[in-house]
């Protein structure tokens, strides 16, 4: 087979997906010459409002697929759960980058583990019954797929909690032992097709209800914490084969040892601070790494970058008072174009670059109170 070449400028990328990891991975791609073209079953999806050619049909359909396959040249993801059936006739059309083979390694969380676990990575404890976990409380029951955000979950602090699992578990799930963390981090970086990778610095995140609330790079870790974290990253997006931008999400404990969480295969919300903050955005390099571009660099901006998630709930009596962060120095804001900000809607964030960024990580609850109406 003739290698596969850099996809040349005034080609379109094709996006499976419409949300706003579309739309952000569509703005990056026009930024380097190409015509974007996406998929998403509302023609008002935050991605179809901005590329080029907006394809109306459900994501995943295998004729809608081949509608946006048709428009494309090059075919990438921003939803990991599309059907692998469909991802294998997409495929046969197109390249798409990552391969279907890798989501069908990732998209349901048990495959994922056992893979990880095959592979010898550390991971919270987990397995197909609670009788597995030996009946110990805490536990957190998960949806073996189509969960995000903390849907799909229930934690059980102990047998009197039971009931509550009722309604989860009317889809598989995996039982996962409750661990008390240090940290959340996240570990960002790009695989090309050669097998080249660019890792970003470390994300610390914040989580509230099972939602990112907030992210800051560099993450606050010892160096030996953070060098293993990007090995165990690298290894991880290696094993997998990925190609393009994954994202590793990892709990570090006490005794300063680190769990896999979850890996998602494309762009993540903890890497929206490299947005402003980063010489390469994740979203640039993800297009650079499937359209076999040389990956950019992955330097921080000096004093380093935040970002603060804007959930629907900031909407509830009205639009938020934008003048409150208006005038930080170095604050981008991002808005997805979603209409119907419902609580726990992801509607936009803001990233802070530069010398700024740690002083906002550790306001964004009072921005956020001083934004709502
Ligand atoms: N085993 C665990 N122990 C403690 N906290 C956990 C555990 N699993 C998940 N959490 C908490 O819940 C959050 C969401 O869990 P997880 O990442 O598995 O779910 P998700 O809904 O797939 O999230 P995402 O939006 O990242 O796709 C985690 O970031 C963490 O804060
Ligand atoms: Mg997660």
């Amino acid at each position: 087979m003739v290698p596969l070449g850099p996809l040349a400028p005034g080609k379109t990328l094709g996006i499976l997906g419409g949300g706003q990891l579309g739309r952000l991975i569509a703005e990056a791609a026009k930024g380097l010459g190409y015509k974007t073209a996406a998929l998403d079953a509302s023609a008002s999806s935050p991605a179809l409002q901005a590329v080029d050619f907006p394809i109306v049909g459900p994501v995943d359909d295998a004729a809608a697929a081949m509608t946006l396959a048709a428009q494309s040249d090059l075919l990438t993801l921003e939803w990991e759960l599309i059907p692998v059936k469909v991802l294998e006739a997409v495929a046969r059309a197109r390249p798409l980058y990552p391969e279907p083979s890798v989501l069908g390694l990732i998209q349901d969380r048990l495959t994922q583990k056992n893979y990880l676990a095959k592979h010898g990575f550390p991971q919270t404890p987990y397995g197909e019954a609670l009788s597995a976990l030996g009946w110990k409380y805490p536990v957190i029951l998960k949806r073996r797929t189509h969960g995000y955000d903390g849907k799909g979950q229930c934690r059980l602090e102990s047998e009197a909690d039971a009931p509550k699992a009722d309604e989860v578990l009317k889809a598989p799930c995996v039982w996962e032992r409750m661990v008390d963390f240090k940290a959340e981090i996240s570990v960002i970086l790009a695989r090309g097709r050669d097998g080249a990778v660019a890792v970003y610095p470390i994300a610390e995140n914040v989580h509230r209800r099972g939602i990112l609330h907030a992210t800051r790079a560099p993450a606050r870790l010892p160096r030996d914490v953070s060098a293993r974290a990007i090995a165990l990253a690298r290894e991880i997006a290696a094993a997998f084969g990925h190609v393009g931008v994954m994202a590793v999400e990892m709990f570090l404990l006490h005794d300063e040892s680190l769990l896999v969480n979850e890996i998602a295969p494309r762009v993540h919300n903890s890497g929206h601070y490299t947005l402003g903050g980063c010489a390469t955005s994740q979203f640039e390099q993800h297009v650079r790494a499937v359209c076999g571009l040389p990956l950019g660099s992955t330097d921080l901006v000096p004093g380093g970058a935040s970002m603060v998630n804007l959930l629907g709930d900031l909407w509830a009596n009205g639009e938020p008072k934008w003048s409150v962060i208006d005038g930080i120095p170095g604050m981008k804001l991002h808005l997805y174009g979603k209409s119907g900000a419902r609580p726990g809607r992801k509607m936009g964030h803001y990233t802070v670059a530069g010398p700024e960024a740690e002083a906002e990580f550790a306001r964004a609850d009072e921005r956020l109170a001083a934004m709502r109406r």
